[in-house]
């Protein structure tokens, strides 16, 4: 387990246990985290996991792919740091990671 943290607009702040080899996706949904619908459940094409990640932490997370490049974009208020939660592999390199949620 790997602990991180989830960041809502608003401020608001939970920290949640991680298993290593799981998405930030499904960390997200079965913390319950507001605001991570994951419609598509994982398939990268909603676009409804969006989260921007911490910037010392960005480089730790795998590559993105072009197809997450391409929801990215679509969803119009991405940022250079946006991923999607669904494509973001836990280990315990991302330890106290910070993840704004979109
Ligand atoms: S859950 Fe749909 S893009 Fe991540």
């Amino acid at each position: 387990m790997t602990k991180i943290i989830f960041k809502q607009k608003n401020g608001e702040i939970k920290s949640v246990d991680a298993e290593n080899g799981l998405s930030l996706m499904v960390a997200a949904v079965e913390n319950d985290i507001a605001n991570i619908k994951a419609i598509c459940n994982g398939c990268c094409s909603c676009g409804t996991c969006h989260v921007v990640i911490e910037p010392n932490f960005i480089n730790l997370t795998s590559k993105k792919y072009s197809g997450e490049q391409q929801v990215l974009t679509k969803l119009g208020n991405s940022e250079i740091d946006s991923r999607l939660a669904c494509q973001v592999i836990f280990d315990e390199n991302l330890a106290g990671m910070v993840v704004l949620v979109k």
